[in-house]
């Protein structure tokens, strides 16, 4: 069994920050503390002057996911190597069964190509559609499988989004087993209209996307999501809320007591709309992904809902396609894949543009990049921690280490950085996942086939707590 000393670094989990060596045995920390010593045989990495963090949990990612007629470029090991490079040791992705299929089935086959996965993953399973069996499988998945979130997409029209319908009846079944909903909030239905008249006009290209799908169609849908949530008495999760609009529905529903949680993009805190307006099809198309960037406005009110803890975790998104990929939309914007990385980006970004500008303190960086999303899913102290007995996933995080972001640089699979350019200082020296050491000195160590699943009980301690002190107000119209 290898055991590893950190030494000398700054501790920082979402609670403090302090002093403090870590001893790593196996795949576990062993111990915290001050001047810790090295067993004999031991490994030291010297943390000096560097923070000591948990690793990132990045909730929201899509390797190898078919889509839109293509399948994301991106694979479970280039894809879970490519996180770890960056800091992030964990990624929870998604299984979406067609309309029909069942759960069970596509649970197996995501499951099969995670095999390759060099860090550690799980995933919420979508609901697509509704039968008996749906519901059964949710159970089968819930209590057997670990999977304690459903997934629903509330766009996608003709292909995978769920009516309201299909909303209620999978809200109610998730109820039953503690496990939470997670949302995709945009009106398909709108969305579907309003492409058909912005390609009746003659709008063919990128800058066709955000115009068939502007704030109000996310705002509308985050806020019906959130109102059957609240009738129907189940805890939400809205992934990638990147306006106004839909931080409003929410901040809304979290005043009035209900538990509803909001995921934000790095990508959606950083980048505008006018990617869409550049001369070069391809960069725009490259920037086509759902919910779009939004005008400049939005991101100031995003970085006000983190701060305030309206929104509780950061994300990527990560769905990547190459250019021959998004050239299937050449002619119609409605053909182009949606879909942008930044897994390995992610903490980079957010400790640019959040900690080294202020707006949130390396701690709060711990809770917006892992230990939120490890409390939310249920994996917490497992994962997000650092403490004895927690998995060895660690990052020494150099503040003072700058890194330009390009596509030369990268490792992800993709031949699109959608952050070019940008210079971040704050980076991943090293990377540790559970006890081994998958990044160091600039150079990948990952093992294809090393991660594993990790099991998501449900009725999370975290939310379940506030359900059930909800539970005292007054009652919801449906079912209660
Ligand atoms: O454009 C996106 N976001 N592609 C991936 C699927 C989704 O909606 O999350
Ligand atoms: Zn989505
Ligand atoms: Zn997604």
């Amino acid at each position: 069994m290898s055991t590893i000393l950190i030494k000398g670094g700054t501790v920082v989990t979402a609670e403090s920050e302090r002093r403090a060596d870590v001893l790593i045995t196996g795949e576990k920390i062993a111990a915290v503390g001050p001047d810790l010593t090295a067993p004999d045989g031991a490994r030291i990495l010297d943390a000096g002057g560097a923070y000591v963090l948990p690793g990132g949990i990045d909730p929201h990612t899509h390797m190898e996911l078919p889509f839109m007629g293509t399948k994301a470029s991106e694979d479970f090991f280039t894809g879970t190597s490519a996180a770890a490079a960056g800091g992030t040791t964990s990624i929870i992705d998604f299984v979406i069964p067609g309309p029909g299929q069942s759960l069970l089935d596509a649970h197996a086959t995501w499951m099969g190509w995670a095999e390759k996965a060099a860090c550690d993953y799980s995933f919420h399973v979508a609901v697509t559609w509704w039968s008996e069996q749906v519901s059964h499988e949710m159970g089968v998945l819930a209590e057997q499988h670990g999977i304690n979130s459903f997934k629903h997409f509330m766009a996608y029209k003709g292909a995978i989004m769920c009516d309201d319908e299909v909303l209620i009846n999978s809200f109610m079944r998730a109820r039953e087993l503690g496990a939470i909903c997670t949302l995709h909030c945009e009106n398909g239905d709108l969305v579907y209209r309003l492409q058909e008249e912005v390609f009746n006009k003659g709008i063919t290209g990128p800058e066709g996307h955000p115009a068939s799908r502007p704030p109000w169609v996310e705002g509308e849908a985050a806020n019906r999501g959130i109102r059957i949530a609240e009738a129907i008495g189940t805890p939400v999760y809205l992934v990638h809320n990147s306006c106004i609009q839909s931080l409003e529905a929410i901040t809304r529903a979290r005043l009035e007591g209900q538990i509803v949680f909001g995921e934000v993009l790095a990508q959606h805190l950083v980048i505008d709309d006018s990617v869409y307006r550049d001369p070069d099809w391809r960069t725009a198309a490259h920037y086509v992904m759902s919910p779009p960037f939004r005008p400049p406005e939005h991101q100031p009110a995003l970085w006000r809902g983190l701060q305030s803890g309206m929104l509780q975790t950061t994300a990527t998104d990560h769905c990547c396609f190459c250019t021959p990929q998004k050239a299937m939309g050449r002619e119609d914007f409605r053909k182009i894949p949606n879909g942008t990385g930044g897994v390995e980006d992610r903490m980079s970004v957010m400790w640019e543009h959040g900690v080294r500008t202020g707006r949130i303190s390396p701690s709060e960086f711990v809770a917006l990049t892992s230990t939120n999303a490890a409390r939310i899913f249920n994996i917490y102290p497992q994962k997000g921690a650092i403490e004895p007995g927690a998995d060895a996933d660690i990052v020494i995080w150099d503040p003072n280490l700058t890194r330009t972001i390009s596509v030369e640089t990268h490792h992800q699979n993709v031949d699109f950085n959608i952050f070019e350019g940008m210079e971040c200082t704050g980076n991943a020296a090293v990377t540790i996942s559970r006890g081994m050491v998958v990044w160091e000195n600039g150079e990948l160590k990952t093992e294809r086939g090393r991660g594993r699943a990790i099991h998501r009980p449900c009725w999370a301690p975290y939310w379940e707590t506030q359900r059930k002190r909800n539970a005292l107000r007054e009652p919801t119209p449906v079912a209660r």
